[in-house]
């Protein structure tokens, strides 16, 4: 049996692409699959962690023993997240937030023959989520999040860190083809204020039970 490192913790999840709505028929988002995501919530659940995992649109079971929040937008996952985090010891940021969103969303289809022009989207910038659960000074979990990369790596995800007061950041390479978004493995290197922690490639299955075994001793280390 595996070891419960994560006996009487809560955690919360946060996993795959916000969707930002355009109009009735069109959105904005990106290719994240939530794999990875996923993957973490299935382990930290098997390490003994009661698990609230806050979904994108997806198409990826849930895994047992863990409480699914599905949502679409970013202010809506915000809302889940802020919610799930006042009563949480470990919050893990693996969504793939869609950065910008639509200044208003039309009623209506838009119409190309409606004098619309290269200029009819007007963009806002989204909350940062894991930002503004990191910059809690009340009910502040241990704050983890994801930075892919395909430049300059550790630096960046360096400076992540750093900007948006983390504990902890996995950062990986999405320009490297063993890994990324689609891809069921992966490989990351873990930074926190005590070094830097490379993990080969594997499955993500695999990559995050390691994970959920490196955060456990950093964030719950007796
Ligand atoms: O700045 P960047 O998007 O690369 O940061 C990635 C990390 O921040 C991930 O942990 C992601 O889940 C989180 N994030 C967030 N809300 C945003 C943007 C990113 O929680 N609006």
């Amino acid at each position: 049996a595996p070891q419960q490192l994560l006996a009487g913790k809560k955690v919360t999840i946060t996993a795959g692409p916000t969707r930002e709505a355009l109009d009735p028929v069109r959105y904005l988002s990106n290719h994240s699959s939530g794999k990875m995501g996923f993957a973490i919530a299935a382990a930290a659940a098997r390490a003994g962690a009661e698990v609230t995992l806050i979904a994108g649109p997806v198409r990826l079971a849930t895994p047992a023993g863990v409480k699914r929040v599905d949502v679409v937008s970013t202010d809506d996952m915000l809302a889940a997240a802020e919610q799930a985090a006042d009563d949480c010891d470990l919050f893990i940021a693996a969504a793939a937030v869609v950065d910008f969103r639509p200044a208003v969303v039309a009623a209506q289809k838009i119409k190309k023959e409606d004098g619309n022009d290269s200029d009819v989207l007007q963009l806002v910038k989204n909350p940062d989520i894991v930002a503004t659960i990191a910059a809690r000074s009340d009910k502040r979990p241990f704050v983890v999040g994801f930075a892919a990369e395909t430049e300059k790596v550790t630096e960046h995800a360096e400076s992540k860190l750093t900007r948006k007061n983390l504990d902890m950041i996995v950062a990986n390479d999405v320009s490297d083809p063993e890994g990324g978004f689609n891809s069921d493995r992966n490989a990351v290197i873990v930074i926190d204020r005590s070094g830097q922690h490379p993990l080969p490639a594997a499955l993500k299955t695999e990559l995050a039970a390691e994970l959920i075994a490196l955060i456990a001793a950093r964030a719950f280390a007796k």
